[in-house]
């Protein structure tokens, strides 16, 4: 249900990934400091998902990841807030003739799942778009469109709370010096602007929702991986 007091997740936080300009430098600007296909290959690889199963991919971007999942699985939902995203993921999935991607403008709030409850969702660098209390309503509703025991994936900037502050300044000066003053300021944006929270809120919120943290990793104290299953949700 949408409730007219509902955050509105279509409005831009931090960067604008609505803007077709912003979305054309994404992939070279993300090589300066990532290698996206080894890492969604990785990451596919753990998640071990093969061709009977159905994956759900929120804050899909440019559709790197998505792109190397449709190689192994049934089917892919790409859901993403942008239409200039989508639009070049959907090129990118026709040039390599993938036909089993389906392409959602919707978010972790607003998405609506019809196909069967997926083996795995994926979110990478997205969950941070949402405030605090919308990620627990936004895990609340991954929760629902997983099969029981299934696989939930998120990589986002989080923070270790001790000593946070120099750990954000080590990775802006890192930032700076893989991508120069565009990836310097991309970082400084991402703190000022967007809502990436703290490790042990991000725990709270998984668990809360009834997910249960498997792996848990946080290299350099801000960047975050969360390998979760789904677990029983005690309604006590
Ligand atoms: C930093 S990019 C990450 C893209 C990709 N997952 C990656 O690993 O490179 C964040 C993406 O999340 C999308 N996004 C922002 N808010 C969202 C929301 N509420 N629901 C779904 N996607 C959202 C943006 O449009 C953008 O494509």
């Amino acid at each position: 249900m949408q409730y007219s007091w509902q955050y509105d997740e279509f409005k831009s936080v931090g960067r604008d990934y609505s803007n077709p300009s912003e979305v054309k430098i994404y992939d070279a600007s993300h090589a300066d400091f990532r290698d996206i296909v080894a890492e969604s290959q990785q990451v596919l690889e753990e998640l071990a998902v093969g061709k009977a199963d159905t994956l759900i991919d929120f804050g899909s971007g440019t559709g790197t990841f998505v792109l190397e999942a449709a190689r192994r699985c049934r089917r892919v939902h790409a859901v993403d807030v942008s239409q200039a995203m989508l639009h070049l993921a959907r090129y990118k999935a026709a040039q390599a003739a993938l036909t089993n991607i389906e392409f959602h403008h919707a978010g972790f709030l607003t998405y609506e799942h019809s196909d069967d409850q997926a083996d795995a969702i994926v979110s990478i660098f997205a969950l941070h778009h949402l405030p605090d209390f919308w990620k627990s309503i936004a895990l609340a509703r991954l929760y629902s469109m997983l099969k029981p025991s299934g696989q939930l994936y998120i990589r986002d900037v989080v923070m270790e709370s001790t000593n946070p502050l120099s750990h954000i300044h080590t990775f802006i000066c890192n930032q700076e010096r893989a991508g120069g003053d565009f990836l310097r300021e991309d970082a400084e944006g991402h703190f000022r602007e967007e809502y990436s929270t703290c490790d042990w809120i991000m725990d709270e919120l998984l668990m809360r929702a009834g997910f249960v943290i498997s792996r848990k990793t946080l290299v350099d104290g801000v960047i975050g991986t969360y390998w979760c299953t789904k677990g029983e949700l005690n309604r006590e």
